[in-house]
């Protein structure tokens, strides 16, 4: 009798003791957020080095501001993993560079399949699984990157058109959530994390 009110008290300090169960979907989830946000970053930082060899400057400007913005996002979703006890392993970032509308078109299809499927079910499995801080790295992101989706078809339009000198001549980064604004355009504080616009990285 001893012995069974020993194993109970046991498993009982073993059972509370217990970690609530890792959030799966979310950690895979955060890995491919991860890549996908620094391949972006890379990816833009290249496609802004080709708008300048070409003299779309007003374009440069938004790939700038774009890269920058997706390192953030990568930044966010790292630390969210790291908070589930995870590390990310190490990725090459791989993507072609070709004329700016090509490259603007490449942006448009990335933005969209992010805005479509990918932050959306990302953001259903995190709270399905509990995961508030991934929770919040992925709206971030994905509500940035609607933006993003945006500033890349006036400028594709634009480009198109040849009324380039009508796109915004600067962009500004929020350095909390990525948040992008055209710089005349911004708000007192970020719209998605009420950083202060003095803090805004200017592009
Ligand atoms: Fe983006
Ligand atoms: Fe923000």
């Amino acid at each position: 009798m001893r012995n069974i009110f020993v194993l109970a008290m046991i498993s009982l300090i073993a059972l509370t003791g217990c970690k609530q169960a890792k959030p799966v979907k979310t950690i895979e989830n955060l890995k491919a957020g991860i890549k996908g946000e620094t391949t972006a970053s890379a990816k833009y930082a290249a496609f802004a080095q080709k708008a300048k060899e070409e003299g779309h400057d007003a374009v440069a400007k938004l790939f700038e501001a774009a890269s920058k913005a997706e390192s953030i996002h990568a930044a966010n979703h790292t630390k969210a993993l790291e908070a589930l006890g995870e590390k990310m392993e190490a990725i090459k970032p791989e993507f072609e560079v070709k004329s700016t509308a090509e490259n603007l078109q490449a942006a448009i299809e990335g933005e969209s399949y992010e805005t479509t499927t990918m932050y959306p079910q990302f953001l259903k499995d995190a709270q399905a699984e509990k995961a508030e801080k991934a929770e919040k790295s992925f709206t971030w992101a994905f509500d940035t990157e609607k933006k993003h989706l945006e500033f890349y078809k006036s400028a594709l339009n634009a480009l198109n058109a040849k009324t380039e000198a009508q796109l915004p001549a600067g962009y500004a980064v929020c350095p909390v959530c990525g948040n992008t604004y055209d710089a005349a355009k911004v708000d007192e504080k970020c719209a998605f994390c009420m950083t202060p616009k003095e803090k805004f990285l200017k592009f």
